[in-house]
């Protein structure tokens, strides 16, 4: 039996600038020095704070299990630090995403996005996080579908006799709060017909069909859902084991070849393409967006982030490399395209998926002015 880690990835929009850009190196300092307490204190063993454009990222690995209250409490007390400080210099939308004042063990439910995972540790335990920014938790459902599912995308899925057998994936109903699993290659036209609907359906854990090996899990917070309005869009983290009967770093990367469509950018309200990038441009400009996904890579080794000899964790900027940049031309050239139509769908979300319209004033306004037909 390996070592049992748990690696969690919890975020937070706790504020930034200007507007809903970036968080400012201040407020990186704030955590970092608090996850540093932490670290000496060993309540965690390692611990990484990065941001995707407006979102706080705390990537930490601990020996206290998914859903532990002091390392959800330690999450909590850092955005709260980091909000106290967010509001005193009145950056943008301080505290954002800490939509609740009690904190009762759990981060769920609050705000901030979750993704977490206790795995016994392998061998060599490689794994990559994706974070994005200006987009909704479906975003991931392609290219997790094509990582662990598409024999187009990676070959191990036809030459590895482990990952043959199938990948397992939870499917969460945002609308119903229920989840079911299934399974592929067996289901995967049902998987499609679910997960193709992104603003319903969200895969939130994958496991590896031969063992029931813990692959996938991702963050599944429906902030809308929480506050009852639009509070911005809830970008998704991913945490993704890879390699040795897992899809390989490269497999895990291919889906990036090319950009593709999701839902958020201005105003949480359009379709966009989405934008691989490195942590230097992980900043929402043009329409607040393109949306943005980092991908980070790193092994974790006896509970740690493997880290270099001054204890830096060493972490691995995937996007930050030319193979990424025709996706990032493309995804420029769907921009500009999909911009020419102003607020005409489909450049708009349809009404339904709507977090934001004016709609229901305009209707208000116009009462007494439709006449039956
Ligand atoms: C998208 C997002 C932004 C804002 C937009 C308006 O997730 O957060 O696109 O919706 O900048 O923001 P407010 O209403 O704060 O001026
Ligand atoms: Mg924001
Ligand atoms: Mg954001």
């Amino acid at each position: 039996m390996g070592r049992r880690t748990t690696i969690t990835l919890i975020k937070c929009d706790v504020g930034s600038l200007p507007g809903h850009h970036v968080v400012p190196k201040i407020l990186l300092d704030i955590s970092r020095k608090r996850l540093n307490q932490a670290k000496k204190e060993d309540l965690i063993n390692s611990y990484y704070v990065f941001h995707a454009g407006d979102d706080l990222e705390l990537l930490m690995t601990h020996d206290k299990g998914e859903n532990s209250p002091e390392i959800h409490s330690l999450a909590w007390d850092t955005f709260l630090e980091a909000t106290e400080k967010a509001k005193k210099l009145k950056l943008y939308g301080a505290g954002q995403d800490m939509l609740k004042d009690a904190f009762s063990g759990n981060v769920r439910g609050l705000g901030p996005g979750v993704a977490e995972m206790e795995i016994e540790e392998r061998e060599a335990d490689p794994i990559v996080v994706l974070a994005a920014d200006k987009t909704s938790q479906g975003a991931l459902n392609l290219p997790l579908f094509r990582i662990f599912a598409d024999p187009f995308n990676t070959a191990g899925l036809v030459l590895e006799p482990t990952m043959m057998e199938g990948f397992k994936f939870e499917v969460l109903d945002q609308k119903e709060r229920s989840r079911a699993v299934l399974k592929c290659p067996e289901e995967m036209y049902e998987l499609i017909a679910l997960i193709g609907s992104t603003e319903r359906y969200v895969i939130s854990h994958v496991w590896r069909a031969v063992d029931d090996l813990i692959c996938v899990a991702t963050s599944t917070t429906k902030l809308s859902m929480i506050a009852g309005r639009y509070v911005g869009k809830d970008d998704p983290v991913a945490i993704i084991r890879i390699q040795h009967g897992l899809p390989a770093l490269g497999e895990v990367l291919a889906p990036f070849l090319h950009s593709y469509f999701v839902e958020g950018w201005m105003r949480g309200s359009h379709w966009a393409p989405i934008m691989p990038v490195s942590l230097k441009d992980s900043r929402c400009t043009l329409f607040d967006g393109p949306p943005r996904l980092l991908a980070l890579g790193f092994q974790v080794t006896e509970g740690e982030i493997v880290s270099d000899e001054d204890g830096n964790p060493l972490i691995y900027d995937l996007f930050d490399d030319p193979a990424f940049d025709l996706a990032r031309r493309e995804c420029v050239e769907y921009a500009s395209i999909i911009r020419r139509m102003g607020e005409f769908e489909p450049a708009r979300l349809p009404e339904s998926y709507m977090e934001y319209t004016a709609l229901s004033k305009v209707l208000e306004k116009l009462k007494g002015r439709f006449h039956p037909v």
